[in-house]
């Protein structure tokens, strides 16, 4: 039995691998594309074009597969939540149908890329389920089970599931999969180096300077002269005015690993209805444990985060009858206005930076279509999802509407936070506490670790200002406006800040003294 209690945010991926290490970058160097951002878009995209004969660089600012791609369920299907009957309507049906038909392709490419290579990465071929327990959601997955119709999709839509989840009906799609993304990654990672490419941990990349030859500039001063970049960070390191932040908004959501007393038939759920619940099996020393996923929120906004694990707590003990929950963890997942992610060209004066990301959480599939257009963008090779996919696409409604009021919260945020005094006080803080207080008359952010420190930081985001809140189960500051996260020594976790929060122990210091 691993050694984790749920008191430790850890996910279960890469608990029990020995991982290779890579140097950090030391010296100028100089490629035909250099990939900033290690996570399954980044490697899969170095892999593509390695083995076509590209010579590539990726780098990343930590350790590799250590973001989103490390805190995935890792469910390998085109069902991304309820959204056929939605992109029908507001996107038309071919775009669906090219939507469908990209997350196919990529489904089918990872099976054979697994068959070929024969990757041991507990690939197990599963049916992706639907299931809504309110009359409302009900008629929605009849609606969506429609636009599977319209789109060609395979499906079976009944009243009753084998495992009772209380539905009141389910959408099954066969023939999908769940998998261990960091094993299926590692194969990747060996090949792009048999193929010549060049990888890098460590090596934060913190502007890019797009003159004569595109350059990649590390924070500690070295430069990757290169014909393209590709930025696969997640949220964009490197914006270019294509104002991102304006067109994204982040959210967090929770997962639990539980030891069910019940068996588990093996299928992939995903409630629709509120509070969504997520549920897949995954092996854990060759015993079948359940992943639990849900409670979806806006970075930086709701209740205590804590809470959300004990909601989950409370389902799987509910529906399976929990034995034991040795790993918990969180993700961020960014969703753009039309909740398709932008893959291609950054901006139209920035051409020969790409860029990838908002895949909302349906990253494993999207990461191997964005993994194949960007290869076929940089080698000039025709693929039919560039226009679906490309970030300066201009599609009026309901983008317009959702930019309106994605951006009238950030205003709400903003001057909700400079309004607020905290009344509490750094020094009344507990162990492993952490919360808003007041330093010489300003809001500001206190914790205190296991050992008694004391960190006191500024609450206010380097992004743009607005105020950070605690995330109590992370023990991180999250920005609700961008979904910024920061440590609570206040380095950066995830942009768009760059920056960290501003260390305010010295004033805490003179105040005290004075
Ligand atoms: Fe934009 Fe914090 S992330 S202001």
């Amino acid at each position: 039995m691993p050694d984790r209690t749920p008191q430790q945010p850890e996910p279960f991926w890469r608990d029990h691998l020995t991982l290779p290490q890579y140097p950090s970058l030391q010296e100028d160097l100089e490629v035909d594309v250099a990939i900033v951002g290690g996570g399954i878009t980044g490697i899969t995209t170095a892999f593509l074009l390695a083995e076509s004969g590209v010579k590539v660089a990726l780098i990343d600012a930590s350790r590799l597969m250590n973001g989103t791609t490390g805190h995935t369920t890792a469910k390998m299907t085109v069902q991304h939540d309820l959204i056929y009957d939605e992109l029908i309507g507001n996107l038309g049906e071919e775009h669906a149908k090219l939507y469908y038909q990209a997350n196919n392709e990529a489904v089918e490419w990872m099976k054979a890329f697994i068959q070929k290579e024969q990757i041991s990465c507990d690939f197990s071929e599963r049916s992706a389920t639907l299931y809504a327990t309110t009359d409302q959601y009900a008629k929605k997955i009849e609606k969506e089970a429609k636009a599977y119709d319209k789109l060609g999709i395979p499906y079976k839509l009944e009243n009753k599931l084998e495992m009772n989840l209380g539905e009141l009906n389910a959408v099954t799609i066969p023939n999908q999969g769940q998998y261990h993304p960091i094993r299926y990654l590692l194969t990747m990672l060996r090949d792009i180096e048999a193929n010549g490419g060049e990888i890098f941990e460590q090596t934060a990349a913190v502007d890019i300077e797009d003159d004569a030859q595109p350059t990649v500039v590390t924070r500690d001063g070295q430069k990757i002269r290169c014909e393209r970049v590709v930025i696969a960070t997640h949220f964009p390191f490197y914006d270019g005015l294509g104002f991102y932040f304006t067109r994204m908004y982040a959210e967090r959501s929770y997962v639990l690993a539980v030891k069910s007393k019940s068996p588990y038939n093996g299928g992939m759920f995903l409630k629709v209805d509120s509070p969504s619940r997520s549920l897949r099996d995954v092996t854990i020393n060759d015993e079948q444990y359940v992943l639990i996923g849900g409670e979806s929120h806006k970075t930086g906004q709701g209740i205590d985060t804590r809470k959300h694990y004990e909601a989950l707590e409370t389902f799987a003990r509910e529906k399976l009858g929990v034995a034991d929950y040795p790993y918990r963890w969180s993700a961020q997942d960014l969703t753009t206005l039309d909740k398709v992610p932008y893959i291609g060209h950054l901006t139209e004066s920035h051409p020969r930076v790409l860029v990838a990301t908002g895949f909302r959480k349906w990253g494993m599939t999207h990461s191997t279509v964005a993994g194949h257009l960007l290869h076929d963008l940089i080698l000039e090779k025709q693929n039919p999802y560039e226009e679906l996919y490309s970030p300066s696409r201009f599609r009026p409604d309901p983008s317009i509407r959702r930019f309106l009021s994605t951006n009238a919260d950030v205003a709400g945020h903003l001057l909700k936070g400079k309004l607020e005094l905290p009344v509490s006080q750094p020094e009344n803080l507990k162990y492993d506490e952490g919360r808003p207080v007041a330093v010489n008359g300003r809001r500001a952010g206190g914790y205190r670790d296991h050992d008694g420190k004391l960190h006191v930081v500024d609450t206010t985001c380097t992004h743009m200002g607005c105020e950070v809140e605690w995330n109590a189960g992370d023990r991180t500051w999250d920005c609700p406006c961008h979904g910024s996260r920061f440590h609570y020594d206040g380095s950066v976790v995830e942009g768009p800040a760059k920056k960290p929060l501003k260390l305010l122990n010295q004033e805490l210091k003179n105040s005290s003294e004075s």
